[in-house]
């Protein structure tokens, strides 16, 4: 009994981290929230950092691809910023997408969202076991001490038909060709730029889902990790 406790005691109580990245419309953002919900742990959407200081500098009418601006509006907004800022739905928005993916890519923005995603990580969140961060750079950069790492990919066919889905479940007119050109240029600016480029750690779990259902992805996702820890 008393052995048992000593063995069994130190993994229950240990705060575990699991990251996931992967592309635009992997599924990797419904994956680690039913993840989350399952295990009971913290979730941290980390595009919608990028996606806040991007749609900042939209509001300010100022161009995201300006560095100077770009990085202005992260340094500042970083400073005080609160888990309640990142659920204004205009975050969801194509628009604030693209312009996160353009603020992204200066090192100075990163930088100045690094902190809060790391305490986010770290911090243990009340009555949760654990935290799921989601992202580009979080088992490469953010969390590299991850205990679990899964890198959720598909097609770039596959994701933009999903997104087509998305956007038509909104009620949003779109056609494929755009939807899946639009997706090509954000994987070209993700994996391509020099500041945290989108890739699988070494030690992740590749998921390719693109033959898989969500609850498929859920199972085998839940699978690996059941497995590492
Ligand atoms: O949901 P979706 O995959 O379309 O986008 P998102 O995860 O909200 O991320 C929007 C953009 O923010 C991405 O295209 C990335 O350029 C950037 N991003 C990043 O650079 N690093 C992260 N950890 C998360 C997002």
């Amino acid at each position: 009994m008393f052995w048992t406790a000593v063995f069994i005691l130190p993994v229950m109580t240990k705060h575990t981290i699991i990251a996931i990245d992967g592309p635009a419309a992997s599924g990797k953002g419904t994956l680690a929230r039913k993840l989350a919900a399952h295990l009971d742990f913290a979730y941290l959407d980390t595009g919608t950092l990028y996606r806040y200081v991007g749609l900042h500098v939209l509001k300010s009418e100022k161009n995201p691809s300006d560095e100077t601006s770009a990085v202005a509006a992260a340094q500042s907004l970083s400073a005080a910023l609160k888990l309640e800022d990142l659920q204004n739905p205009a975050l969801r928005t194509d628009a604030a997408g693209q312009a996160a993916s353009e603020v992204g890519k200066f090192q100075a923005v990163r930088d100045a969202l690094l902190q809060f995603q790391k305490d986010f990580a770290h911090t243990p969140q009340a009555g949760k076991k654990g935290v799921i961060l989601d992202g580009r750079d979080i088992g490469t950069v953010i969390c590299p001490d991850a205990d679990v790492k899964l890198f959720v990919t598909a097609s770039v066919e596959e994701r933009a038909s999903r997104r087509l889905k998305e956007l038509e479940s909104k009620q949003i007119a779109a056609d494929f060709e755009t939807v899946l050109a639009d997706m090509k240029r954000r994987d070209e600016r993700d994996s391509g730029r020099e500041a945290a480029p989108l890739k699988a750690a070494d030690d992740a779990h590749i998921l390719d889902t693109s033959t898989m259902s969500a609850e498929d992805a859920f199972s085998e996702a839940l699978s690996i990790i059941q497995k590492s820890l």
